[in-house]
């Protein structure tokens, strides 16, 4: 398994047909995503797992988090997550926080994120905002 940068193009496909299987391709595609950084997980060069990761100062954001569908439950998420929150400590980010769909909360649990938010439904799922503070270093 090898962690690396993508392009913004590189996500489109996995967040659709993980995510959003009944909507277009343009309905992943955000506005935002050309001040993105992207990562992949590839195993065997196949692109298997996407997360994007969008700062302001010392927040971040991460949004679009899928690993394909027959791939999940391997530990390719939890790999890709990790790597994210080593990057944001190097980057010195203090919170990093997610809109966390309901179901996807107990996960991101494990990694420290808590709620922060009540609950609010999009297209049919619901969603929480989930929040990590890095400690800050002496
Ligand atoms: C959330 C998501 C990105 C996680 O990716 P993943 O590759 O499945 O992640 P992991 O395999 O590391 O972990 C998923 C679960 O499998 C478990 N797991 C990890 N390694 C495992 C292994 N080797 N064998 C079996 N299960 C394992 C994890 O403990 C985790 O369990 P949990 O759901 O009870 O916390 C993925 O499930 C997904 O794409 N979901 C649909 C889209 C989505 O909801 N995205 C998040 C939006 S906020």
């Amino acid at each position: 398994m090898e962690i690396k940068k993508i392009s913004p193009e590189d996500t489109w496909s996995i967040r659709q047909s993980v995510m959003w299987p009944d909507k277009p391709l343009t309905y992943v595609q955000l506005a935002e995503d050309e001040n993105g950084l992207h990562y992949g997980v590839f195993e065997n060069d196949e692109l298997l797992s996407v997360i994007s990761l969008f700062m302001e100062n010392d927040n971040a954001q991460f949004r679009k988090f899928a690993t394909q569908v027959i791939h999940q439950g391997k530990g390719r998420g939890s790999a890709l997550l990790n790597f994210l929150i080593h990057e944001c400590e190097k980057q010195h980010i203090k919170n990093l926080w997610c809109n966390a769909r309901t179901t996807a909360y107990p996960f991101y649990q494990k990694f420290g994120f808590e709620i922060v938010s009540e609950t609010w439904t999009k297209d049919g799922i619901e969603f929480v905002k989930m929040s990590k503070t890095f400690k800050t270093q002496i």
